[in-house]
């Protein structure tokens, strides 16, 4: 019997002293109170170190050692013990945190930390002390801090690349009506039919540039201002597709594209016309650009719950995996479609991911290279 109390007695005391080499070596803050009373309360070395106090100092905030003040903030606002999660998991019995706190030390300093507070019971259910957890918040901070001027440094790196863009689109429109209009100047337009060509390959570059600079107003206005100047009619969605699907049949015939269109569902979404065909517009005359001499391309719509979906497929290029990510990016220009001379700038998507954005809808795309694509356009149905 007295071998087993004192077997006993030695395990409790080897238990508490893994206990205080671990509070010791913590690197968190951790304190207890004695009693549910919180009049005193003792921090291990880490804690007391942010606290400015030494070991054996009473830290609770009504202990008021003489010139060893503890000030506590939260959101900004001093409060006071009653306010604290170990005090509050007492009086609530219940964990209590992790709440965001700042400690003015003797020093004046802050700390900045974590704290989460527990009751602690007797065999009874009664709460008899209560214990705290502190972790530090300053590398966190630091670290969202960090996060916050990077994401702030890569939209002005977008904002430069794309007036870098921008000015590159518009130099070479500009550089075609420059040496026209030198020609002319030196003399060198001598007949009505030279004086004439030139007039209409200057009147096309006025017409791209015109076109590009539509573009990049509405790119680069507030989605807010957009709103507000266009139209929030009701659009019978499947006729204006139909629409948009056939009159691009010319272009098609041209490219030897046949188009397949589906009878879409008769519905109707809110939106602005203009914006709408100008978005098919650009995601059909993509389909039949970069689809396949004989090849087709497919009109089709589906309801889901309270949407319509509208695919555009087609049987041509494709999009290569990397390339895919960046196509509904400004002036991204996949590099086979590079190669093959269609005359864009890169715009299209950018302009269809926008519109369909600022009606509350959503563009997806689907590829494989060589295997056709598909784009998905998805709109809120008007209710
Ligand atoms: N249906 C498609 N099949 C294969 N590639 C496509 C398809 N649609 C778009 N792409 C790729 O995405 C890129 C971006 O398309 P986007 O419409 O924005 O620009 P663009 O057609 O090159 O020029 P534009 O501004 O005149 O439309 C294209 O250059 C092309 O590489
Ligand atoms: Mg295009």
């Amino acid at each position: 019997m007295k071998n087993t109390s004192a077997a006993s007695a030695k395990r409790l005391l080897e238990s508490a002293q893994r206990l205080k080499a671990l509070m010791n070596a913590l690197p968190a803050g951790i304190a207890f109170s004695t009693d549910e009373t919180c009049t005193y309360i003792t921090g291990n070395p880490y804690l007391l170190e942010h606290l400015e106090m030494a070991s054996g100092d009473n830290i609770s905030l009504d202990a008021n050692i003489a010139d060893k003040k503890l000030r506590h903030f939260i959101g900004g606002k001093e409060v006071t013990g009653a306010e604290l999660p170990m005090q509050r998991a007492i009086a609530e019995r219940r964990q209590v945190g992790p709440l965001e706190i700042e400690v003015e030390a003797p020093s004046g300093n802050r700390w900045a930390h974590e704290a989460i507070g527990a009751p602690i019971y007797d065999e009874n259910g009664k709460v008899i002390s209560a214990v705290l957890v502190n972790m530090d918040l300053t590398e966190k901070r630091k670290a969202s801090e960090a996060a916050r001027l990077e994401r702030f440094l890569e939209q002005q790196r977008k904002k430069i690349d794309f007036i870098a863009d921008a000015a590159h689109e518009l130099r070479t429109p500009l550089a075609i009506i420059k040496g026209n209009v030198d020609l002319a100047i030196r003399g060198g337009l001598t007949d009505k039919a030279s004086i004439e060509e030139t007039l209409r390959a200057i009147d096309h570059e006025v017409l791209h540039l015109d076109r590009l600079l539509a573009d990049l107003t509405l790119l680069t206005a507030d989605r807010g201002e957009f709103k507000s100047k266009v139209g929030a009619h009701l659009i019978d969605i499947g006729l204006l597709v139909e629409g948009i699907a056939k009159r691009h049949e010319g272009f098609a015939l041209k490219k030897t594209v046949s188009m397949c269109i589906d009878t879409l569902p008769d519905v109707q979404v809110i939106g602005d016309e203009r914006h709408l065909e100008r978005l098919f517009s650009n995601i059909v005359s993509n389909a039949i650009s970069y689809g396949k001499p004989g090849g087709s391309v497919w009109i089709s719509g589906r309801i889901e719950g309270d949407k319509i979906l509208i695919d555009i497929k087609d049987d041509g290029i494709g999009i290569s995996k990397n390339a895919l990510p960046h196509i509904f990016e400004r002036f991204y220009r996949a590099e086979s479609s590079r190669s093959k001379d269609t005359g864009g700038t890169g715009l299209g998507l950018a302009i269809v991911k926008w519109i369909s954005e600022a009606h509350g809808g959503s563009v997806n795309a689907t590829s494989t290279e060589g295997g056709g694509s598909t784009f998905t356009v998805t709109f809120p149905l008007a209710s």
